[in-house]
C-alpha cells in the first residue's frame, strides 16, 4: 500500500453530473476519485443526485429539496454542467443555470477558485506565441454569492414596450470577505494581488476597490493593484505573466475566466473550487457542450483537476492530488489528446480512451513513485 498524505478517510461525496456533457465529464472526475480511494484506502462515498435541467424533467425544479440538504450534509461537492437548447426558453429563475445559482446561494459559497495554469505539454496549442504566453500561473478569486447575479432584477412594460434591469450591488461586508480570502491566497504565491472593477463607470465598484485597498494595511506584504476590467482583459491576452492572483466581482471572473482559459489551450481543462459557510463544490468552468453531448468527446482535465482540487482543498490529500496530477500531464506528454486540445503530432482519443491511458498511466507512476519517490 503506498504511503498516504495521512491517515485513511472517510469521505462522502454527493455528485451532480447535470446537463450535456455533466455526466461524462462527473464521471471521469469519479473514477479518480475511486481509484485514489481504493490506493490509499480511502473510503469514498458517492450519492449522485439531480440538478439543472435533468431536475426540471424528473421534478420540475432545477435544484429539488433533496439534492440541496445532500450537498449540505455531505464533506464535498462535485458537479458537472447544467443547461442545454431544451430548456432555453425558460424564463431566468426557471432556468437550468438558476438552480446551479440557487445551489451556491443554498449551500453558503461566497468564493470561487479558478487556476489557471499552462500544462507543459500543451505550450504548442495556446493561441499565444511562446514569448507571451511564458509561464502562465495565475488564479482569479471570483466572488460568487453576490453582484448582478443575485441583485434586484424585473421585468415589465414601458411606454408599450419591454424594458428588463438586473441590479450590480454590493455592501462592504460581501467585499470585505472575498477580498480577505483573495489577499490570503496571494500571500501563499507571489504576493501580487490584482483587484479588477469598472470603478470609472460604476458605484458598486468604486465601493470595491475603496473596500479592497483599504484593507491593503492589514497585509503589508502584499502588492495590490487595481485594474479596470476592459484594461485586464486586453492586458490578459497581451501580457498575462504579469498576473498572478486576481479578485475579481461575480460577472467580472465568470467572464475573464473563459477568456484566460482560452490562453492555456481549451476551457475544457480549468478547474474550479468554491468555498464559504458549509461543504465545498467542485466544479469545471465549462457548461453543458450540448454539441459535443453523447459524442464521447468532452475533455475531462477541468473535472478531474477540480477533483484533485477535492483532494488537496478539501481533504488535505496532497499526495493523491500529485499523483492524479502527474499522471495528468504524463498522459498528455504521451501525446495523448481529447479533440479540443489535439495538435500537430497528437493522437486524439474519445473522452472514454483518454480516461483508460490515464488509469494505466496513473498504476505506472505510483510503481514509479513508490521506486523513486514522488516529484518526479
Ligand atoms: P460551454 O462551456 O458549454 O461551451 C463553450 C465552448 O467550449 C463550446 O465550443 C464547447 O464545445 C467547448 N467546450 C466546453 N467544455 C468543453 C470540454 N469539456 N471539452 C471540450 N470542449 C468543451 O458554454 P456555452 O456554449 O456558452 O453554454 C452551453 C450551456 O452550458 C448553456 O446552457 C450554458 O448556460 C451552460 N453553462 C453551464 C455552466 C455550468 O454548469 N457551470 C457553465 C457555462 C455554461
Ligand atoms: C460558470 C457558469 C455559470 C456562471 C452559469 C451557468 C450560472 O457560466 O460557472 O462559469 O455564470 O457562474
Ligand atoms: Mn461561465
Amino acid at each position: 500500500m503506498p504511503e498516504s498524505s495521512g491517515k485513511v478517510m472517510k469521505k462522502n461525496i454527493v455528485l451532480l453530473p447535470g446537463d450535456g456533457i455533466g455526466p461524462e465529464v462527473t464521471r471521469a472526475a469519479a473514477a479518480v476519485l475511486r481509484e485514489c480511494g481504493h490506493e490509499f484506502h480511502h473510503q469514498f462515498e458517492f450519492r449522485e443526485m439531480p440538478v439543472g435541467g435533468t431536475a426540471i424533467d424528473a421534478t420540475g425544479t432545477p435544484l429539488p429539496k433533496e439534492t440541496l440538504d445532500a450537498c449540505n450534509k455531505a464533506d464535498a461537492v462535485f458537479l458537472g454542467a447544467v443547461g442545454g437548447p431544451k430548456w432555453d426558453a425558460l424564463p431566468v429563475g426557471k432556468r437550468p443555470e438558476s438552480g446551479l445559482l440557487a445551489l451556491r446561494q443554498g449551500m453558503g459559497l461566497y468564493v470561487n477558485v479558478r487556476p489557471v495554469k499552462l500544462l507543459e505539454p500543451l505550450r504548442g496549442i495556446s493561441p499565444l506565441k511562446a514569448e507571451i504566453l511564458r509561464e502562465l500561473d495565475l488564479e482569479i478569486i471570483r466572488e460568487l454569492a453576490g453582484g448582478i447575479y443575485f441583485g434586484e432584477r424585473g421585468h415589465g412594460i414601458e411606454h408599450g414596450k419591454e424594458r428588463a434591469w438586473d441590479t450590480e450591488s454590493y455592501s462592504t461586508a460581501e467585499i470585505e470577505r472575498i477580498a480577505s480570502f483573495a489577499y490570503g491566497r496571494a500571500e501563499g504565491r507571489s504576493r501580487r494581488l490584482c483587484s479588477v472593477d469598472k470603478a470609472n463607470v460604476l458605484s458598486s465598484s468604486q465601493l470595491w476597490r475603496k473596500t479592497v485597498g483599504g484593507m491593503n494595511h492589514l497585509y503589508p506584504t502584499i502588492k495590490l493593484e487595481h485594474m479596470y476590467v476592459d484594461n485586464a482583459a486586453m492586458q490578459l491576452i497581451l501580457r498575462p505573466s504579469q498576473f498572478d492572483v486576481m479578485l475579481t466581482s461575480n460577472m467580472f471572473g465568470d467572464i475573464l475566466s473563459d477568456a484566460a482559459a482560452a490562453l492555456v489551450g481549451s476551457i475544457g481543462l480549468i478547474p474550479s473550487a468554491s468555498f464559504g459557510t458549509g461543504a465545498p463544490l467542485f466544479e469545471p468552468i465549462h457548461g453543458s457542450a450540448p454539441t459535443l453531448a453523447g459524442k464521447d468527446a468532452a475533455d475531462p482535465i477541468g473535472s478531474i483537476l477540480s477533483a484533485t482540487m477535492m483532494l488537496r482543498d478539501a481533504f488535505g490529500l496532497n499526495l493523491e492530488a500529485d499523483w492524479v496530477e502527474q499522471s495528468v500531464v504524463r498522459v498528455l506528454a504521451g501525446g495523448y489528446r481529447t479533440p479540443d486540445i489535439a495538435g500537430p503530432g497528437s493522437k486524439t482519443v474519445p473522452t472514454s480512451g483518454f480516461m483508460e491511458i490515464l488509469r494505466e498511466e496513473m498504476q505506472r507512476t505510483l510503481e514509479h513513485a513508490e521506486r523513486y519517490g514522488w516529484g518526479v
